[in-house]
């Protein structure tokens, strides 16, 4: 009985490590950290299982950015312009990048999940500077950028 609880004690320090020590080769260990240890499938994940879970934060991201750009069409109709942009940017995470990047690691060819998971940070820049320096979604962009630069840096661990 003792034996079984050591084992299981080990066991669970081991994982939390796998998180620990995957973050520290990501440029944000804290954001890392705090994204991972949010999911329940965290603590048991391989690195691939960890690059997934992150590539759904950024999946929750860009829909919850989505909704946030739907709600400025009228609080803010002048910028109609850039907000039509954006929402093409960030469907493009949503129908392309996010699936693109789930299937390539599901399947075990992490090369072309590292490409989905870049492009996300380009469409957020893409869509923050149609605003001209006058971006409403700055603090958005700011962590779709932190988090596709945090799961690049997982999903390359896998190449
Ligand atoms: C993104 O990362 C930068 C650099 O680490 C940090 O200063 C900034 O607070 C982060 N922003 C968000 C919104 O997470």
């Amino acid at each position: 009985m003792k034996l079984i609880v050591m084992v299981m004690t080990m066991m669970m320090i081991s994982e939390g490590s796998m998180i620990d020590q995957t973050c520290k080769q990501t440029p944000d260990f804290k954001l890392c950290v705090s994204l991972l240890n949010s999911d329940p499938r965290g603590s048991s994940a391989d690195i691939s299982g960890l690059a997934l879970i992150l590539i759904d934060k950024i999946k929750v991201l860009a829909t919850k950015t989505l909704t946030e750009i739907n709600g400025l069409y009228k609080k803010r109709p002048e910028l109609k312009q850039a907000l039509d942009q954006c929402s093409r940017r960030y469907k493009t995470i949503l129908n392309a990048d996010v699936p693109e990047a789930i299937e390539a690691i599901s399947k075990g060819v992490p090369k072309f999940g590292e490409d989905g998971v870049i492009d996300a940070g380009v469409e957020a820049s893409v869509c923050e500077e149609g605003f001209q320096g006058k971006s409403p979604l700055t603090s958005l962009t700011k962590s779709m950028q932190n988090i596709s630069s945090v799961t690049r840096a997982v999903v390359r661990m896998l190449l």
